[in-house]
């Protein structure tokens, strides 16, 4: 059983967002809590506004009211400069869609980030080499992301989110632009992460990569509607995880 401490909490979160003067209420008062070294999966129907609530959790963007609280820290009411430096230690994003810098090597679109974060910009090419040939990318360090498969950008997209050696990474569809045994490379990796001590949230519609996460949550109608646990599951038993997830979904309407 994992130790479950809260590291993010929400109260009464909102988003709305407004086109043509009409509101869309996408995220209704929604109280939930993320857990310190959890693999938190979030599941729901396309639209449903799991992009939406992974950019608040991570505070990419900001509610239309309530409050997300970090360790016991508001990031609403935190300044500016304090959310930037929040954001850049804390945060890890891998996005969907994957948002490569196009006109930038693989090498410099990790380590662009690192700079951000420290002067030590020699330490932080060594230590974006390091992430690239751990997802085996030693050889492609030098070409743009054109230049390579959806599965090795993918991979750039994790070690780019794991350059500042964040607390809680964010994996918006991690797998979703990647085959089947790309995409279960992608799962090792993240599961590998998690073991290593980070937390992770990650939205997925895929039964495989759900079974990864030893908690999910399925967001419909701007609410959570419901939550499974696997820690009772054992992890190597991935067809049996598979089925308690499913029956877990198809109860609501997935
Ligand atoms: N910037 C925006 N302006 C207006 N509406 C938006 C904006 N971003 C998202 N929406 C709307 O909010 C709803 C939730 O979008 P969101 O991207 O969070 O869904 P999702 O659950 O991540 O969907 P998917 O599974 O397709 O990625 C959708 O109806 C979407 O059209
Ligand atoms: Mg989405």
């Amino acid at each position: 059983m994992k130790e479950s401490k809260t590291c993010i909490q929400t109260q009464n979160l909102c988003k709305t967002y407004y086109s043509q003067e009409k509101g869309v209420h996408v995220i209704r008062n929604l109280d939930m809590e993320v857990y310190k070294s959890d693999f938190t999966v979030i599941m729901g129907a396309s639209g449903s506004g799991k992009t939406t609530l992974l950019y608040l959790l991570s505070g990419l963007d900001e509610a239309t009211s309530g409050d997300v609280v970090y360790d016991d820290v508001k990031i609403n009411d935190m300044k500016m400069k304090q959310l930037v430096e929040f954001r850049r230690k804390k945060i890890g994003y891998i996005f969907q869609g994957i948002n490569l810098v196009p006109y930038l090597s693989l090498l410099e679109n990790v380590s662009v980030i690192g700079k951000l974060i420290t002067k030590n910009s020699k330490e932080v090419v060594e230590k974006s080499k390091k992430l690239l040939c751990d997802f085996d990318l030693e050889d492609e360090l030098h070409r743009l992301p054109s230049e390579v498969s959806g599965g090795q950008q993918q991979r750039v997209a994790v070690a780019r989110a794991m350059i500042n050696d964040c607390q809680i990474l964010f994996a918006d569809e991690p797998t979703g632009a990647l085959n089947t045994s790309q995409g279960k490379k992608m799962l090792d990796i993240m599961s590998e992460i998690n073991k290593d001590g980070k937390s992770i949230v990650m939205v997925t519609h895929d039964l495989k990569a759900a079974c990864r996460g030893n908690r999910i949550l399925y967001l419909k109608d701007g609410k959570v509607h419901g939550e499974l646990s696997l820690d009772a599951y054992d992890e190597k038993d991935l067809d049996e995880r598979e089925q308690v997830v499913y029956n877990f979904l198809r109860k609501r309407g997935w």
